[in-house]
């Protein structure tokens, strides 16, 4: 159990010794107080705010009920979690946990290497759909906000002991690629044939010149739409070039996830195409498909288009072709039933929010999920550029995109170098490896920063800045904590993590910091269930604040709680280097 869910747990039986009815099974079989953590720190450091909630049902002021409340605690909490209890405004509890059980709590943690974060007992399976750019197309900034959220996610996740399967569903198949198939072959013949090597960024332009030309030349559009047929049948020759495509687009690709440390399993749309004749069969033998206009469609409840008429998921276009839709259904299926998944989570864009509650709602219906499976779609809102309009890199293009992620490390390198005008620091490749570590955890912190739905603004100083919520300023109060031990080290030689002495708390700014580091299981906890990054970012900022305020006021080597206070802050940089590296970021030693 999480601090705070015993924290809840202490309340719930507390309510109900007070009010036996509130435990009968038949009236509310899961009533549970409702704690939460204090807005303010002269609130204390839990809060509960269920009296007002029942004063209906129990027929009492809430004030009364939180005195009732109070009196039962004390008779409850055999192990003295709680030091203080306080009625505040119409009803609140604010809760202040003990002194000597923050002490002793804080020590179970110190040698643990997972700082409290409890395994989850019963793993589940989880898909991380996320990424997934459009192959021969570009991978935008919107992709890799994707990658970035996605890849926090499902890092939290594997670290709670689930098994994840992370999944880049790329958009590898469509009419598209008639096209290019068709350019190709008649104006790139020797990239056709194999004879001639190509990348990315060629593709790109040889797809976009495709497409004018299908625009303007009639005789070039009926070889586009063979190209189509002939790809849809399997035929080989058509088959071997689009492979060729695919390949070369996935290679750009794991460039810049390997450039971001983050894995991927690549499995595209194409990967569902032998199975999407047999979803349309089965549903319409289900009787769920509606034939509208010669489209098979599903019709759902609540879904309405812009003039009010329903708004169907459609299966299957009047020309016998399929969509992204139908590719979706068939991935749930694919994933429930064949995977054994009992969760799905979809990274994209909050453009995409209608099609996933579209697509949950239709798998419902259909029988492919049922409550036992979790289905999350995690919207996310725009990158914008510093002029507030959507970002785009110049030709928008994927090796742009990775030249805006070499360019931050170039930036961070540029401010490192000043620094270490002033200072010789570093090593030639300590720079080299600190300006990758920083540039690349600034931008993907930005990213994580910011409450997800909304926009954000893709600003190299703001996010390269060492003060403020930044990874820098992250990484810099890690940097101190390993300046500290190494002091300490060179003064003893047995300041080592293994003989970690005894914390004993005394110094209200130690009291905070160790309040603060343990909530890091119940942040784990919370953010794998609400999947809000954002709030482990807030978390590690605060720790960092807390560990700061801690350096400030309580002198560390050479005083009398040397000891302790060096255990506190080995405590902390663990902490801190393990939520950083739930949000895929990297610490350095020095800085
Ligand atoms: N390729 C899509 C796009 O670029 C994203 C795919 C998201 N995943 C899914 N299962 N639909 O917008």
């Amino acid at each position: 159990m999480v601090l705070i869910e015993s924290i809840q747990e202490i309340l719930t039986r507390a309510f109900i010794k007070a009010y036996p009815s509130l435990g009968s099974q038949e009236v509310l079989p899961h009533w549970q107080s409702e704690v939460t953590r204090a807005t303010a720190a002269q609130y204390g450091h839990y809060q509960c705010n269920s009296a007002m909630k029942l004063t209906k049902r129990l027929g009492a002021n809430p004030r009364e009920i939180a005195t009732q409340v109070l009196n039962a605690v004390k008779e409850l909490d055999g192990e003295n979690k709680i030091e203080k209890l306080e009625i505040a405004g119409p009803g609140f509890i604010n809760i202040w946990l003990n002194p000597d059980f923050i002490n002793s709590e804080i020590n179970k943690i110190l040698r643990d290497n997972r700082a409290g974060v409890p395994t989850v007992k019963i793993p589940q399976k989880i898909v991380v759909d996320f990424s997934a750019p459009n192959t021969a197309k570009e991978m935008h900034v919107g992709h890799l906000r994707s990658t970035i959220i996605g890849d926090a996610l499902a890092r939290i996740l594997e670290f709670l002991g689930h098994d994840v399967l992370r999944l880049n569903h790329i958009g590898d198949w469509g009419t598209q690629f008639g096209m290019l198939i068709a350019y190709l072959k008649q104006y790139q013949p020797e990239v056709a044939e194999g004879k001639l090597e190509t990348d990315l960024s060629h593709l790109m332009s040889w797809y976009k010149a495709s497409k004018k030309i299908f625009d303007q030349d009639p005789a070039f559009k009926q070889s586009a739409q063979q190209e189509v047929v002939a790809l849809q049948s399997g035929e080989f020759g058509a088959i071997k070039i689009w492979q060729m495509i695919c390949d070369i687009s996935q290679k750009a690709y794991h460039q810049i996830y390997d450039y971001l440390d983050v894995k991927l399993i690549d499995r595209g749309e194409s990967f569902y195409n032998p199975m999407l004749a047999g979803i349309v069969q089965d549903l319409t033998t289900g009787g769920f498909v509606t034939v509208n206009e010669g489209a098979k469609c599903i019709f759902l409840d609540g879904f309405k288009n812009r003039e009010g008429e329903p708004l169907p998921m459609m299966l299957q276009k009047s020309d016998g072709g399929y969509n992204y839709d139908t590719t979706d259904m068939a991935a749930v299926k694919h994933r429930v039933q064949t995977e054994k998944a009992n969760r799905l989570i979809y990274v994209t864009d909050s453009g995409q929010s209608t099609h996933f509650a579209m697509l949950f709602a239709a798998a419902k219906k259909v029988g492919y999920v049922n409550d036992n499976i979790r289905l999350d779609h995690v919207p996310f809102g725009l990158v914008l550029g510093p002029d507030g309009k959507k970002y785009k890199t110049r030709s928008g293009d994927t090796e742009k995109l990775m030249d805006l992620l070499a360019e931050g490390v170039v930036r961070a390198k540029n401010i490192l170098l000043e620094r270490n005008k002033i200072e010789q620091i570093f090593t030639e490749s300590e720079l080299e490896h600190t300006a990758k570590t920083i540039g690349i955890s600034a931008i993907k912190y930005a990213d994580l920063s910011g409450n997800r739905i909304q926009d954000y603004v893709f600003e190299y100083d703001k996010m390269l800045k060492l003060d403020g919520n930044t990874a820098a300023f992250l990484i810099y109060a890690y940097v101190r904590t390993a300046g500290i031990k190494r002091k300490l080290s060179n003064i003893e030689l047995n300041a080592q993590n293994q003989d970690l002495a005894k914390i004993t708390l005394e110094h209200p700014m130690e009291f905070n910091l160790a309040v603060h580091l343990l909530r890091f299981p119940e942040m784990i906890t919370e953010v794998a269930d609400d999947l809000f990054p954002n709030r482990l970012c807030e978390y590690l900022f605060e720790l960092a604040n807390h560990f700061n305020q801690f350096f400030r006021d309580c002198r560390i080597i050479g005083s009398e709680e040397q000891a302790s206070r060096l255990s506190l802050s080995e405590l902390t940089a663990k902490v801190l280097k393990l939520g950083m590296g739930l949000l895929g970021l990297k610490t350095v030693e020095k800085m």
